[in-house]
């Protein structure tokens, strides 16, 4: 085949799957057209296991499903898991690979944050533990198609799943300001406004279609040891997929499913996920409130917790060697109490 006839099927293929009608450039040949294999190393794996406890008889909550490997260790722990995951292709990837254990195991499409609610629709109201290993995985990564590496060409997509807002609907509609917050807080990025402005005005001649696209705009010929664009596909990911929302939405509901002794662990990768996860543990697990007006401190109201690690949990040098997705992997854990009416136990 010759190189012109490869690259018309790339991008035949791409606009059968893709709505790329509107590309105007050919694909570079770099362009992967076929899926990855599905592999996720799964981080801070024996901590997990260590703290979430699997056993017969014990049900866990993966909400992260992703490729699996979490799911995987905690069925081989003999418990049941109901795992979820909004991205159908980790579901019907996870489904074959754990098919050994059809009766302790079940796969849902969905956003985590509804977990509890379709969960109450089955029957169940208590669990004995839930995970929430936050972000996306290797697999969608790795992916071009998907359009979150700013290192493959593919589609500004960036959804977990297929439905809702591409990455491209919101950097060609949304207002300067707007991509300058989401920069700031998802990403940290010092440069938030300059980006922002940059690609308001670039998106006035040519809307933004392709990865590539954005992100040669953000690096605009810079090098570096940190690709220019790391923050700004950060910030875009978090924002396309209201990462922030569903675990804000997902954390209180959970842990009122917990039965007493239940645990729920949370691995995030972002410092504004840690803090929010850091601030609601903390919240419901202090014995005692207190305020400058009040003669003496007041026992928490809405204390349901207590730690199980006083600090987040980082990955050991060996797993920093042999996973750099570890890196920035923080784990917190925290267990349900035995609440009264009137508060704790
Ligand atoms: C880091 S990976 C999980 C990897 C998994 N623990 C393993 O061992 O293979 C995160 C996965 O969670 C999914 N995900 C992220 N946020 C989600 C949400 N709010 N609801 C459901 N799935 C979500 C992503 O689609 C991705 O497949």
């Amino acid at each position: 085949m010759t190189r012109l006839q490869l690259q018309r099927r790339r991008n035949r293929f791409l606009r059968a799957h893709h709505d790329l009608a509107s590309l105007n450039r050919d694909i570079p040949l770099s362009f992967p057209i076929m899926s990855t294999s599905f592999r996720h190393e799964p981080v801070l794996a024996g901590e997990v296991v260590t703290f979430l406890r699997p056993a017969s008889g014990r049900t866990i909550i993966d909400g992260t499903l992703g490729g699996g490997g979490h799911s995987s260790l905690l069925l081989k722990g003999g418990a049941r898991v109901i795992a979820f995951d909004r991205d159908p292709a980790a579901l019907s990837h996870a489904r074959s690979f754990l098919s050994a254990h059809t009766e302790s195991f079940a796969a849902i499409e969905g956003n985590f944050a509804e977990a509890p609610g379709v969960l109450a629709g089955m029957g169940i109201t208590s669990v004995d533990g839930v995970l929430l290993d936050l972000g996306v995985s290797s697999h969608q990564l790795d992916t071009a198609e998907r359009g979150f590496s700013f290192q493959r060409e593919g589609p500004l997509d960036m959804r977990m799943g297929h439905s809702g807002m591409t990455a491209a609907d919101l950097v060609n509609t949304a207002p300067a300001e707007e991509l300058a917050r989401i920069f700031r807080e998802y990403g940290d990025e010092p440069r938030a406004i300059q980006f922002a402005v940059r690609i308001v005005r670039a998106r006035e001649k040519k809307p933004f279609v392709t990865t590539l696209e954005l992100a040669d705009l953000i690096a605009a010929g810079r090098t570096g040891p940190r690709h220019p664009a790391t923050r700004v596909f950060q910030a875009l990911r978090i924002a396309v997929n209201d990462e922030v929302g569903s675990l804000e939405r997902a954390l209180p509901s959970f842990v009122s499913m917990l039965a007493p002794g239940g645990r729920l662990a949370v691995i995030t990768f972002h410092s504004l996920e840690d803090r929010i996860v850091k601030q609601f543990f903390r919240k419901h697990s202090m014995a005692e409130i207190d305020n400058p007006t009040w003669p003496a401190p007041r026992p928490n109201p809405d204390k349901m917790l207590d730690l199980v690690t006083a600090r987040s949990v980082t990955a050991s040098p060996e797993e920093l060697a042999s996973n750099p997705r570890s890196r920035s992997a923080r784990l917190r854990v925290a267990e349900r109490i035995t609440t009264t009416k009137g508060g704790a136990r």
